[in-house]
């Protein structure tokens, strides 16, 4: 049987400086849904990378008073550190100094260039360092005397130089086209407005090369210009995959992209200029853009002059990774901003994870020590009650399936902790601690609740990998076993079989 292939992709970070708390959402973000796939039984490509050229990161390297090379390479190793550190399944990590990677920016400027798709002029306006954009003259204001981005904030500075451009007007009304006919193409349906808005107030062409400046890729028919950051950075997608060599396993199973998983700030680079290039050079374009919202720290946008930038690394230190991956995934609102604050986060540890999740398995499994010697019981017979809570799975798991398919994370995550609240009501109102002379009915019901504790657990798997591999250590279900499948499977344990013992699967915060 052949498999599903599934390709999804974080952005490319800038090593400008040390990683952050929304740098670690977008990865999460991904790795949840390339794990779900996984299990799912789909053949998954998960891609993450930094994003090492350009004029930002030419004038950090400059700050810091180190070689620019050096500096790419003590940052990224720190973004590298971080997928670690956040347990990623990434399956390739790219840098943009990588030599795969030039060979793939160099051809497709060249089929670009062949198919005169970019021509040489002349740049005069706007340009922001930081956000290496640029922008036009209404979307810049005064702020203190300083001229800044409406969009970002961010300082622009005037440029003004020889530059080659990209016919991006030419791609207005086949860009417009294809947003109409591919709805599910940019998410969520906000953003998609956003960007269809955007482009009917008309695309001018886009300059794709600087000669100030000497970080990045030669244009290699010009060698004194620099191609475009952005044109560069966003190869990345195609040269992990072995572009420009087209021929291989890995380009032919997962290109085009399922889903770029990205935050709103790059949704112009990623739905307008992305696939122009792209249709300019006849490839086809990814399936879906995912522009998600912003992680706010205490209510606030995390600046360095605020001083309120979340260091996921502190957190992970204090509170553990599972804990902040299933906050952010199930506190922030998918595609909207989410907001981080320490009561919130401690809150979700103790009463989502610590109390209904841990406390669940904790109590079956002692439950079933006492009683049944940690062997899963025999002799068991499902009334309706049972069978209706064992069902919710079978009955939810196409809903699950195309909810992950539109990134509906809340579908999801309701789902789940609708479940764990029933599957904890269930084993109170069952009471089996007064069942001990109707031995079937005594037996059944710690089957079942056994069967739930393997069910949520392999749902809980892409938010919390780690966690859920010691709860379905129980049943001794290893990684490679899980299967989004045997949800569907009511009686999937099998009888009389030994299970093992856990220790406290999360342990609850006590302020004092
Ligand atoms: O833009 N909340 O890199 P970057 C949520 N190199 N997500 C956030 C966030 C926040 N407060 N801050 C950052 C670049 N992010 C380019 C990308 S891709 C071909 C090139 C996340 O280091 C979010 O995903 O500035 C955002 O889009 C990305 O980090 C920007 O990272
Ligand atoms: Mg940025």
């Amino acid at each position: 049987m052949t498999k599903n292939n599934f390709y999804i992709t974080t952005p490319i970070y800038y090593p400008s400086a040390k990683p952050h708390m929304g740098h670690a959402y977008s990865s999460i973000v991904a790795d949840f849904f390339a794990r779900f796939k996984r299990i799912n039984e789909y053949n998954v490509f998960f891609l993450t990378g930094t994003d090492e050229h350009g004029q930002k990161i030419q004038r950090a390297a400059s700050e810091a008073e180190k070689d620019t090379l050096q500096f790419c390479d003590e940052i990224s190793s720190n973004f590298k550190n971080l997928s670690a550190v956040l347990n990623l399944s990434n399956d390739d990590f790219i840098r943009t100094t990588e030599k795969r990677h030039k060979i793939a920016v160099e051809q497709l400027w060249n089929i670009l260039e062949k198919k005169n798709e970019i021509y040489l002029s002349k740049y005069s306006g706007w340009y922001s360092v930081s956000d290496e954009a640029f922008y036009s003259e209404n979307e810049i204001e005064e702020k203190d005397n300083i001229k800044i981005s409406k969009l970002s904030g961010s300082k622009v500075e005037w440029v003004e130089e020889e530059s080659f451009f990209f016919k991006l007007s030419k791609w207005e009304k086949k860009l417009l086209e294809y947003y109409e006919k591919n709805p599910g193409f940019i998410r969520p349906e906000s953003r998609r407005n956003e960007v269809i808005s955007f482009v009917k107030g008309g695309l001018k062409d886009l300059s794709v090369s600087r000669k100030s400046i000497t970080w990045g890729i030669n244009v290699p028919s010009q060698k004194d210009h620099i191609i475009y950051v952005w044109l560069d950075a966003l190869t990345n997608y195609l040269s992990a995959l072995d572009y420009p060599n087209i021929d291989t396993d890995k380009y032919k199973n997962f290109w085009p992209a399922s889903v770029h998983i990205i935050g709103k700030d790059i949704l112009r680079f990623h739905a307008i200029y992305w696939p122009a290039f792209l249709l300019a050079a006849n490839l086809p374009l990814p399936k879906t853009i995912y522009g998600h919202g912003w992680i706010l720290s205490n209510d606030e946008k995390m600046s360095k002059s605020k001083g309120n930038i979340l260091d996921p690394l502190e957190i992970i230190d204090k509170y553990g990774l599972d804990p902040l991956r299933f906050y952010l995934l199930k506190e922030v609102s998918f595609g909207n901003d989410g907001n981080i604050s320490k009561r919130k986060l401690e809150n979700c540890i103790n009463s989502d994870l610590a109390n209904n999740y841990g406390n669940l398995c904790q109590r079956v499994i002692a439950f079933n020590e006492k009683n049944f010697g940690l062997e899963i019981p025999k002799n068991i017979k499902f009334n309706n009650e049972d069978l209706n809570l064992l069902n919710r799975f079978k009955e939810n798991y196409s809903k699950i399936e195309s909810a992950i398919n539109k990134q509906d994370i809340n579908y999801y995550m309701n789902f789940l902790m609708e479940t764990l609240f029933a599957a904890n009501k269930y084993f109170n109102d069952q009471e089996p601690w007064n069942k001990k002379k109707d031995l079937n009915r005594l037996n059944t019901i710690i089957y079942v609740s056994l069967e739930l504790i393997r069910k949520i657990s392999i749902l809980m798997y892409p938010i919390i990998p780690e966690t859920s591999l010691k709860a379905l250590n129980i049943f001794n279900i290893k990684e490679k076993d899980i299967n989004f499948n045997s949800l569907l499977n009511n009686e999937f344990l099998k009888q009389g079989i030994k299970i093992n013992k856990i220790n406290i699967l999360i342990k609850k915060i006590i302020n004092d």
